[in-house]
């Protein structure tokens, strides 16, 4: 039984291919955040609902399916929705309880994080956030899936948690 687990949750698939790599370099368990109600597969039409949510409405997910109580440390990725980490994220923060874990914590981005690592600080009060890692793609046409973090930054976010 491994004692780390990888939630995440990826739209586009850029936090994706991180995740693969961080859960090889750490031998962890791993886990995909899903909506009940997938998104649109639309790029351009979810960011025209996200940008004028002023309600930022609640997502429901999936059940996970794992008993978390098996995992002393967690790293969460997920991707930032309008300087926010995603609702789907949030969702899974509010449900389930992570006190007492030490966690490892990813925002990826264009370029505009925001209040990502507020979010994470706010929604998990009884955790040890032992690393933030501000994950950033390229924000150019084109070349949105390019990856502008270097890969010693991710290996020093990792370290934090080993
Ligand atoms: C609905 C929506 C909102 C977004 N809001 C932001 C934002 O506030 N700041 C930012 O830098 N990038 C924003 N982006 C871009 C993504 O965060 C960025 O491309 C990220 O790397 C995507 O990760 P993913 O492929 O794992 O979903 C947004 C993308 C979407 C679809």
């Amino acid at each position: 039984m491994k004692d780390t687990l990888v939630v995440y949750y990826s739209y586009s698939r850029n936090s994706k291919k991180v995740v693969l790599e961080v859960q090889k370099k750490l031998d962890a368990d791993i886990l995909e955040l899903e909506p009940k109600i997938p998104f649109s597969e639309d790029y351009d039409a979810v960011v025209e609902e996200w940008q004028n949510n002023e309600l930022k409405r609640d997502v429901e997910i999936k059940d996970i399916g794992i008993d978390l109580s098996h995992y002393s440390k967690l790293v969460l990725i997920t991707c930032t929705w309008w300087y926010g980490i995603s609702p789907v994220m949030k969702k899974f923060l509010k449900e389930y309880d992570l006190s007492g874990k030490d966690v490892l914590v990813a925002s990826s981005n264009a370029g505009w994080i925001g209040h990502s690592f507020k979010d994470y600080q706010d929604l998990l009060p009884n955790s040890t956030i032992k690393g933030e890692l501000n994950l950033v793609f390229s924000a150019n046409d084109g070349e949105q899936d390019k990856i502008i973090t270097t890969d010693a930054e991710i290996d020093e976010w990792i370290a934090k948690i080993m």
